[in-house]
């Protein structure tokens, strides 16, 4: 087979064999097919596009790239969840331990936050002690005896997709839905859960900024893991301003404590039970979605969810006290607020915006080798739709550098917009894909 001959088909709107497709991912990975091949076929795919049975074939060889996890070990529906990147968005915390709390194991591999999106191996960081690299038998067998754990993603994972999406970066070759679909499904379907409830963000803080895209992106991807053999569902959710009240590591971990004490922000509450009764569902230990929420809600009432909290962070060796204690966590030195000059309404708080000035605060990372700063960030303490007179505290900004503090405080006042009338809500979840 010659890989021009491929790039060739492709260029003339033609579908590719499995085979051929085979060809392309085993050889880009061994490092036999040079990227300026693979950049002529990528522009050739972006242009063309491929159609789901590509997409399949494309998914299933990426996750065959690099190592694809068994969790056959561990009894019962392992669901995992994902969202595809957000700005506050600290829903892991907390549906994991209400998923787990009602006997769904979650063995769950989380990536660091890069750019304006934050990541889940970041914040758990934040608890002292609290360690994310753990050996496979470890992680393992923490779900079994205590019902989750969280792992950061293996170097290992999907190997193709790493040299890929480097590759897609540089060439202008990033949004073209079936390379999408596959560079994430092909990582989420090598982690090896059973069943994968998925959050596609959509809205201004979102990879896919329009509702119609993040649909498409939804439907793609549900498609492809069903093909996969795995039980699927993609929520459509809200990313126009960041979720909850607090945005940065430790201060995120404190708000889904909060959140698993029923004492969080209305938003982050609610997108937390509809997923957490989805994955609930999708688990096997309830007979529908509603059922699922009900019992995600007990687990909230009854404090089941915050016990079963504490136990992942002992497990993985943070001090669980952090549930009870807030000072435990790393303390910022510098606080700033910023405070509203004239009176009305929020009528918009750009979730990117809020983000830029996150990772400008220290919380986040510019560059993949950047260290994190977990006691940075930001609590937003207005919102969409709030109102506000002169000398209201709009949010306060975290930090242990004067300089980055203030650069970020600027950043985060241009994210806010007023009305003089309030601003009309937007749905917090669009769709639920099956
Ligand atoms: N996130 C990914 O992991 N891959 C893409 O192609 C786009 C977003």
């Amino acid at each position: 087979m010659q890989f021009k001959d491929i790039i060739e088909k492709k260029r003339n709107g033609e579908k590719l064999s499995r085979d051929e497709i085979e060809f392309f991912i085993s050889g880009y990975t061994a490092g036999d097919i040079p990227d300026y091949q693979v950049s002529a076929l990528l522009m050739a795919v972006y242009f063309q596009g491929l159609d789901r049975e590509e997409t399949f074939w494309l998914t299933d060889a990426m996750k065959r790239s690099g190592d694809v996890a068994d969790l056959t070990a561990i009894p019962g529906i392992k669901v995992d969840k994902h969202s595809t990147g957000g700005v506050g968005d600290k829903t892991t915390l907390i549906v994991a331990p209400l998923c787990a709390a009602c006997g769904v194991p979650v063995a769950k591999m989380s990536g660091r936050g890069l750019g304006f999106t934050g990541g889940t191996v970041d914040k758990m960081e934040a608890i002292p002690g609290f360690r994310t690299a753990l050996e496979q038998t470890e992680f393992e067998g923490i779900v079994r005896t205590v019902g989750m754990s969280v792992i950061g993603q293996s170097a290992h994972i999907a190997a193709a997709d790493k040299k890929l999406y480097a590759l897609r970066d540089v060439t202008a070759t990033v949004e073209n839905i079936g390379l999408i679909t596959s560079s994430i499904m092909s990582k989420k379907l090598a982690s090896g859960s059973d069943a994968i409830v998925l959050d596609v963000k959509t809205g201004r803080g979102a990879f896919m900024k329009t509702q119609e895209s993040a649909r498409q992106l939804a439907e793609w991807m549900v498609d492809i893991g069903k093909r996969s053999g795995k039980k699927m569902a993609a929520f459509i959710t809200d990313m126009e301003q960041p979720l909850g009240k607090g945005v940065g590591n430790s201060i995120e971990v404190m708000e889904a404590i909060d959140t698993l004490k029923g004492k969080g922000p209305e938003d982050i509450t609610e997108l937390s039970r509809q997923l957490a009764g989805y994955m609930i569902y999708i688990g096997g230990k309830a007979a529908s979605h509603e059922e699922g929420v009900k019992m995600a809600d007990r687990c909230i009432r009854d404090g089941s969810g915050l016990k079963q909290f504490r136990a992942f962070v002992q497990a993985q060796g943070g001090n669980p006290d952090i549930t009870e204690d807030p000072s435990l966590f790393p303390q910022a030195s510098c606080v700033l607020e910023l405070r509203a000059s004239g009176s009305g309404y929020v009528s918009a708080l750009d979730a990117e915006t809020v983000g830029k000035a996150s990772q400008l605060s220290g919380a986040g990372r510019a560059k993949k080798e950047d260290p994190v700063d977990l006691a940075a960030g930001i609590i937003l303490n207005k919102k969409v739709g709030d109102a506000v007179k002169p000398g209201d505290l709009l949010a306060t900004l975290y930090a242990n550098d004067g300089e980055k503090a203030r650069a970020a405080l600027q950043v985060l006042e241009s994210a806010y917009g007023f009305s003089e009338q309030p601003p009309e809500k937007r749905p917090l979840i669009f769709d639920i894909i099956e």
